[in-house]
């Protein structure tokens, strides 16, 4: 008789999950709390959420408001998101039509591809990128394309990415401001993108997840502005990041109503819907005006100051982000064999955890000299981080 090892390796190891690897991101911030090592690997805030939302979560469970929301989201979030896009963007977004709350961007992202992408379809992705969407695209039963965005300033080679299109591809996904390179597209490699989408009949797929947390004067251009692009595009973004909440798990997806028709069956089936009392508080959230983006903004240009001083100090050679709290940095001057061996080195010896650069590409030689560090962390705890560093030097 087989036994229940044999077994799970063979009839019940579904193919789709066979080159699924823990990811290394999470396995880092294990590592950090086995060692007691400051975290700056897994990017999730240590500090405070806003206390008014905290407070309109709790008055939104204190009113009973605990049951499931209308499966595409309750419609004091969705207005709110339909009148955030219209302040920011001049943008109309239907609140009934065109929006669609989801678990966080992770399950906006994989609800979208599933109901666009099928199998045997390629979908374009830049390289290094963040790490969920390999493993969605291979869900989808589709293959990755990879275009190679170029250090210092992570460009890419329009040429290179004209050849990863083809007839065959679905979609390209773009994340700006990005993770893990800190890249802001600019307008015009946005237009040469939208051009191909329309030249191969493809989407656009955008995360824009960091869209409120930009630096030195960058502009956010959401793709869906360009012309010709409203109906081939897919937004899709979150609480998570914006309002310092990545456990709530509310995010949403705008796209055009024949798009969010499939988005929101494959959205109902997954998960039914987001957590009804933060939703509430979303709407709470998303009403929030300008200053508290630009105290946002304000603040993390502070904490990269500081990150990217005592890394600069310690001996890295960082590249300068334009977006998002992260900082990639070239780790070869230390003269390790790999990153991974370097980011056990650094949680061991040093006493902070990061990520290994090789996780954020498909080709992992790329990445094996670089490392991630996330800044979104208290002043104490980054100050904290310019003493371990120190020792290095
Ligand atoms: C680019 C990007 N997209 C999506 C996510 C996950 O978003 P959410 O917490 O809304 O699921 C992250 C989290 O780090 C991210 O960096």
């Amino acid at each position: 008789m087989a036994t229940s090892v044999s077994l799970a390796r063979s009839r019940f190891r579904g193919r789709r999950t066979l080159g699924f690897t823990e990811s290394v991101i999470r396995e880092m911030t294990r590592l950090a709390l086995e060692c007691g090592a400051t975290n700056l690997a897994q990017g999730y805030p240590d500090f405070s959420a806003p206390a008014v939302l905290k407070r309109a979560a709790i008055e939104a469970i204190e009113a009973d408001d605990n049951q499931y929301a209308i499966t595409w989201g309750a419609k004091p979030l969705r207005n709110a998101i339909a009148a955030k896009y219209r302040r920011h963007y001049g943008a109309h977004f239907d609140p009934e039509r065109e929006i669609t709350v989801c678990c966080g961007a992770t399950e906006g992202m994989i609800a979208s591809l599933l109901a666009v992408i099928d199998p045997g379809d390629e979908v374009v992705i830049f390289e290094p990128f963040y790490e969920n969407y390999g493993p969605d695209i291979k869900l989808c039963g589709a293959e990755p394309r990879f275009v190679k965005l170029l250090p210092p300033d992570w460009t890419f080679d329009p040429e290179e990415l004209r050849r990863a299109f083809s007839p065959r591809t679905k979609a390209v996904i773009v994340n700006t401001p990005n993770n893990p390179t800190g890249k802001v597209f600019t307008r015009a490699e946005l237009q040469f993108i939208a051009d191909l989408c329309q030249e191969y009949d493809a989407l656009a797929v955008t995360d824009e997840i960091y869209e409120h947390i930009r630096y030195d004067g960058a502009a956010h251009v959401p793709i869906f502005t360009l012309p010709e692009m409203r109906d081939r595009s897919i937004l899709v973004n979150s609480m998570s990041k914006t309002y310092s909440v990545t456990g709530w798990r509310v995010g949403w997806v705008l796209a055009c109503p024949d798009l969010t028709d499939s988005i929101r069956k494959v959205h109902d089936f997954l998960t039914v819907g987001a957590a009804t009392p933060l939703q509430a508080a979303g709407a709470v959230a998303l009403a929030f005006d300008d200053d508290y983006y630009l105290h946002l903004a304000a603040d993390y240009t502070q904490r990269r100051k500081i990150v990217m001083e005592a890394l600069t100090d310690a001996g890295f050679r960082c590249f300068v982000p334009s977006g998002a709290y992260y900082v990639m940095t070239d780790v070869s001057e230390f003269g390790f064999s790999d990153d991974t061996a370097f980011v056990r080195h650094l949680i061991d010896v040093v006493g902070v955890a990061a990520v290994p650069g090789s996780s954020f590409f498909w080709h992992s030689s790329l990445g094996s000299q670089l490392v991630r560090f996330c800044f979104c962390k208290k002043y104490e705890t980054l100050e904290l981080v310019r003493k371990q560093l120190s020792q290095m030097r």
